[in-house]
């Protein structure tokens, strides 16, 4: 399972970098918000400034919905650096997009994907990756988790080489399911990876252990 960080934070992109997990990192136009980037010149340098911490993909989401829109914008992005993933809606126009970007070689990753119908449809169309919502479907008592179930059957019946990109993770539980689901890829906040080490027994057997070599020292 690939582990993206989800996050447009330099700083934790390079915490997450230097634990030697990391295999790439997802953004949006909230998370790019939230870090203050805002305007074209400095959103783009942005992603290449992620592009030089990081050795994996690199999410950068197009903010057109028109096919036109997204194409130009989407190979604006890719041309900045080849770490670059365009990421795309799963609307209408977006599907027409990823089969482009798809015929000329340039990653994709579908976006606001909350049915299955939506990850059949951007597979089809020859995404890269496709990113179900997982966190936001919990949040209104829907299952995300039977999402992810979802797509990897109709992904394995007809041996779909789109990854499944476990997106909106929000704890440690959603990564070990999504884990044994067989999830290619999830995304989420740094709690979310580094919560998968905690354990009592382990901080408590620790203590244990450096007590007794100080006893014996
Ligand atoms: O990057 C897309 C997705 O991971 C958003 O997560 O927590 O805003 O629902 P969240």
């Amino acid at each position: 399972m690939k582990f993206f960080i989800d996050t447009a934070n330099l700083e934790q992109i390079k915490e997450a970098q230097a634990l030697g997990i990391l295999d790439g990192v997802t953004t949006n136009p909230s998370l790019m918000a939230k870090e203050g980037i805002t305007g074209q010149d400095n959103i783009l340098k942005h992603y290449v400034d992620i592009c030089s911490v990081v050795t994996g993909d690199v999410s950068a989401e197009v903010i057109s919905t028109d096919y036109e829109g997204i194409v130009q914008e989407g190979e604006t992005l890719a041309a900045l650096h080849p770490q670059i993933v365009v990421k795309v809606p799963v609307i209408q126009d977006g599907i027409k997009a990823i089969r482009y970007f798809s015929d000329k070689g340039i990653k994709t990753n579908c976006t606001l994907v909350f049915s299955a119908g939506q990850a059949l449809l951007a597979a089809k169309a020859g995404a890269t990756y496709v990113s179900p919502f997982i966190g936001r479907l919990d949040d209104i008592s829907a299952d995300g988790l039977n999402l992810i179930d979802e797509i990897r059957l109709i992904y394995d019946n007809y041996d779909f080489k789109t990854q499944i990109l476990a997106a909106s993770v929000r704890h440690t539980m959603h990564v070990l399911e999504c884990a044994k689901i067989g999830a290619d890829v999830m995304t989420g906040p740094m709690s979310s990876i580094v919560g998968l080490l905690k354990h009592p027994l382990t901080d408590s057997g620790l203590a244990q252990f450096l007590a007794d070599h100080k006893k014996g020292n």
